[in-house]
């Protein structure tokens, strides 16, 4: 039996690399006295395409890493991950006695709350749509939805890589939301957590009626709730510290991190991945 967590220890997120800063800022926003650790697997980036089976391996590695480090909370900010393997993270977690804060489930809430005409888009990797994650997660919100999924699978690639807003990304984006727009769905589940990053050209394609759900917002809420339910919420003012992880090369994810954060990362330090068994 794991024994009690100590509220100093920090809330420990992981994402295939900079798409779950989106969660983490909205992390920071909501719990700046907390401390964090963000682990970006870049050098398996991108999740979307992998084999879902190495993937599973891989997120079990990844939650042992951060958890035999000290952590008091595990967040999946990658949908990806939470697609494919949010059971392989609880239960690595369940052995720490930490809890798990998962990305898809909030979003399909809060999109079910708010669409007018029950027609709901997802824009996602190729893994999280085949997964049928998001359908799923929208079916048990009690109410009839149609739904309509978009595999995206040089999205986050063309984010992860730090590109320029060319015609040739305007196009791509084009491509990927003229089935929701033919669909004319009013509701958009930013289905990995990279999208945030490009909502502006998504919205002014799809227009000002389609409503984007990014989960950041709704994840900082549970993880908030989660803190304080067990008891594990820093009662401190000052603002606490955040230190970053990555498995490829670090200074170009501290680069591209640094823009989309839109603050210092700091040190980067590269670490391996243990296999498990
Ligand atoms: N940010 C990721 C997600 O939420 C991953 C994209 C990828 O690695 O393909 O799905």
């Amino acid at each position: 039996m794991p024994g009690p967590l100590d509220p100093s220890l920090p809330v420990a997120m992981f994402d295939s690399g900079v798409g779950g800063l989106t969660v983490l800022h909205e992390c920071l926003v909501s719990l700046p006295e907390e401390d964090f650790v963000y682990l970006g697997d870049t050098d398996w980036f991108p999740y979307g395409t992998r084999d879902p089976r190495l993937l599973r391996a891989r997120i079990e590695g990844i939650a042992s890493l951060l958890l035999a480090r000290g952590a008091k909370l595990l967040v999946i900010a990658c949908n990806t991950a939470t697609s494919i393997g949010e059971d392989v993270a609880r239960a690595v977690a369940a052995e720490h006695g930490v809890e798990v804060v998962p990305v898809v489930a909030p979003q399909a809430e809060i999109a079910a709350a708010i669409t007018d005409s029950g027609r709901v888009g997802v824009l996602a990797t190729p893994n999280t749509v085949e997964s049928g994650a998001y359908r799923h997660a929208l079916e048990a919100q009690g109410r009839p939805l149609e739904v309509i999924e978009v595999e995206a699978p040089d999205l986050a690639p063309f984010i992860q890589n730090g590109s320029l807003f060319d015609e040739s990304a305007v196009t791509m984006a084009r491509a990927y939301c003229a089935p929701l727009r033919a669909a004319e769905v009013d509701t958009l589940i930013l289905g990995c957590t990279h999208y945030p990053l490009v909502a502006p050209m998504l919205q002014r394609i799809l227009g000002r009626d389609v409503r984007l759900v990014s989960g950041g917002h709704a994840v900082a809420a549970a993880a908030q709730r989660t803190l304080e339910g067990a008891g594990l919420a820093r009662e401190r003012r000052e603002e606490g510290d955040y230190r970053f992880l990555c498995t490829g090369e670090s200074a170009a994810f501290r680069e591209v991190g640094t823009r989309f954060l839109q603050m210092p990362l700091g040190e980067v330090e590269q670490v391996e991945i243990p296999a498990r068994h």
